[in-house]
């Protein structure tokens, strides 16, 4: 979605902005601008389209000055044009400002300054608080800000440049993330850490209604009634590498390729490296509440929602701690019963996805325990739970998720085995023998990446494949929802995931001559079952790709199988996962398909 980047300081500022929104492109656009002091007026360069355009306008037209502002533009009110573009400015140009998010009661807030004589240029939400900005504006910046937040309905990030002030910038936000740093040369603001990270590691978050006033030799932090505030600085661990492309041709490949890695650094947060046994400290419930636990509802959106479905088998399996998985915009609307010991899990990578953060914050309001896997210090569902289990996946930058989903899973396996222990269906040497198996999971999925122009070749061979089915049972199935999903959205192939045995319910109807099937077969309770389903399928003429957990005997039931080394039934999707992130993502090559940032899609998904 948007994203936001601001500077003050010595240096020239038009290249730090748009190297900054380079850095934000991930999360998906359709149009970015920026707004500098240029020593005389606030100059406004906007464009449509990819971030190139706006860097042919500024070659063309460079704007040197030291204060500046910058976005990328995902269209929610107006379509995706110059007009609409952030950054926007008040009739008399006094101030111009970029904003994240939604302001929910615009139309009212526009209305009122329709009947007090305002024009507006655009159809966005974001110029009527641009306007709101000048009409409250009497010389004193902060005072204008306040105020006119203190209206506001909604979600946003407002970073805010007046004429009066061209060494300042004004930074407020709601809902919305906004993160700011210091640097050698200056003052920083962005909406996302990856555009600090070239500056400074040390960040800091600022929360619902606070102010963040940047200057070049410092910043400032007020509550929302403006009385000075003290912020904490985060160290963030990521480096400038993480958020680079490195030698690999996407980002999404080089996410797949840090997975054994991703893997690895979440398992030492939650094992410790002198006993070897699960951190007491790492999870969330005592033994006696791990006791008192009735059920456990998870709710999330796309593939945390799969990692959710694949932790709900880990969790009923190994601590037979009955669970619910619900995606969050049908949760959030629902009747949402609930009863005494349920606690809430909202995972999500980003932190920021609107409709998880609503779940959660129903939970809350009801005083539903709330517990998160996420992926970002600082973001608003890391804040706002009582507790977060983090997933150490680093920098995600494909909108693709691969890593912060194999983390996600990893987490919920972990936990499954800490209350599998404290509820008493595993013992302590039993969990060890599981975390000792674990450890050497990174290895086999590295074994299994060094496959991978296997699955290339096989890519371009079905590239063109119209009708793709993806077939499992039990935690296959689940993962065949993320697989199908990555296929959906990287190569734009109209495909789905179908429990096997309830193909011949309806769906089989599809399957013909030259259809194309992906069965994962990783359960070895399942197999004669998987089989069974396999061959249903071949005799109708379908094109069998088979998944193995260690090469499983169903060899002669497919058209070509693909096995990995054999690791224990439920440590099967972390490594059956890279075939099939592969395999979209070679599809999605062959098509010729925008690989990092899919079409119509965006990074976080920050609106409803
Ligand atoms: C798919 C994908 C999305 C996200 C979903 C939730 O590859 O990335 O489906 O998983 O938008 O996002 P987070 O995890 O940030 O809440």
């Amino acid at each position: 979605m948007c994203g936001i980047v601001g500077y003050t300081g010595k240096q020239n500022c038009m290249s730090i902005l748009l190297r900054g929104l380079g850095s934000l492109a991930y999360r998906g656009y359709d149009s970015a601008g920026v707004a500098i002091w240029n020593g005389t007026t606030i100059a406004v360069t906007k464009e449509r389209g990819k971030l190139f355009a706006l860097e042919d306008a500024l070659d063309k037209k460079p704007i040197e000055g030291t204060t500046g502002i910058g976005h990328t533009r995902w269209a929610t009110h107006g379509e995706p044009n110059v007009v609409n573009a952030h950054p926007h400015t008040d009739a008399k140009g006094q101030l111009a400002l970029v904003h994240n998010g939604i302001i929910e009661n615009y139309r009212t807030l526009k209305e009122q300054l329709l009947r007090e004589g305002v024009t507006f240029v655009s159809e966005t939400d974001t110029e009527v608080v641009a306007q709101m900005i000048g009409k409250l504006y009497d010389g004193d910046p902060k005072k204008a800000v306040l105020r006119a937040m203190n209206k506001l309905e909604g979600t946003f990030a407002l970073a805010i440049l007046f004429r009066d002030e061209p060494d300042t910038l004004y930074c407020v936000c709601n809902g919305s993330p906004m993160v700011v740093g210091r640097g050698r040369s200056g003052s920083f603001v962005a909406s996302d850490i990856p555009a600090l990270l070239p500056y400074t590691r040390k960040v800091t978050f600022l929360e619902n209604r606070q102010m963040a006033i940047l200057q070049k030799n410092g910043i400032r932090y007020y509550d929302r009634d403006g009385n000075p505030i003290e912020k904490e600085i985060t160290e963030v661990e990521w480096d400038v590498e993480a958020a680079r492309k490195g030698n690999f041709e996407h980002f999404m490949l080089k996410e797949i390729h840090e997975q054994p890695d991703a893997l690895l650094h979440t398992i030492e947060q939650y094992v410790s490296s002198r006993t070897g046994c699960l951190r007491e400290d790492a999870f969330p419930w005592t033994k006696e509440e791990a006791n008192q636990l009735k059920r456990l509802r998870i709710v999330s959106c796309g593939s945390a929602y799969h990692a959710g479905l694949v932790g709900k088998k880990f969790l009923e399996h190994l601590a037979k701690l009955p669970v619910e998985v619900e995606v969050a915009s049908e949760y959030r609307y629902s009747d949402a019963l609930y009863s005494e010991n349920e606690p809430m899990m909202l995972i999500s990578q980003s932190g920021e996805t609107a409709d998880t953060i609503a779940a959660m914050r129903m939970a809350k309001s009801r005083n539903q325990e709330t517990v998160a896997i996420c992926n970002v210090i600082g973001s608003t569902i890391a804040r706002e739970c009582d507790r977060t289990l983090f997933t150490y996946a680093g920098p995600e930058i494909a909108v693709a998720a691969t890593k912060s989903y194999l983390t996600q899973t990893v987490v919920l396996f972990l936990l499954a085995l800490d209350l599998a222990e404290k509820r008493g269906w595993l013992t302590h040497s039993k969990v060890q023998e599981q975390l000792e198996r674990l450890k050497r999971v990174p290895d086999d999925m590295r074994a299994v990446l060094a496959r991978k122009e296997q699955v290339q070749a096989y890519a371009n061979r079905h590239a063109l494949t119209k009708k793709m089915f993806f077939i499992g049972r039990g935690l296959d199935h689940a993962l065949c929802l993320e697989a199908a999903l990555k296929l959906k959205e990287i190569a734009y192939i109209h495909t789905d995931a179908y429990a096997a045995g309830e193909l011949k319910h309806g769906t089989i109807a599809l399957v013909e001559d030259g259809s194309l099937v992906i069965s994962v077969a990783t359960q070895k309770p399942l197999l004669s079952k998987m089989a069974s389903n396999m061959e249903e399928v071949r005799v109708r003429g379908a094109d069998i790709l088979a998944i193995t957990n260690g090469s499983s005997g169903m060899e002669e039931h497919c058209d070509e199988q693909w096995d990995f080394p054999e690791v224990p039934d439920m440590m099967a999707p972390f490594l059956a996962v890279i075939p099939l992130q592969l395999l979209a993502y070679y599809i999605g090559v062959a098509r010729g398909c925008s690989i990092d940032q899919p079409r119509n899609l965006a990074k976080s998904v920050t609106v409803e």
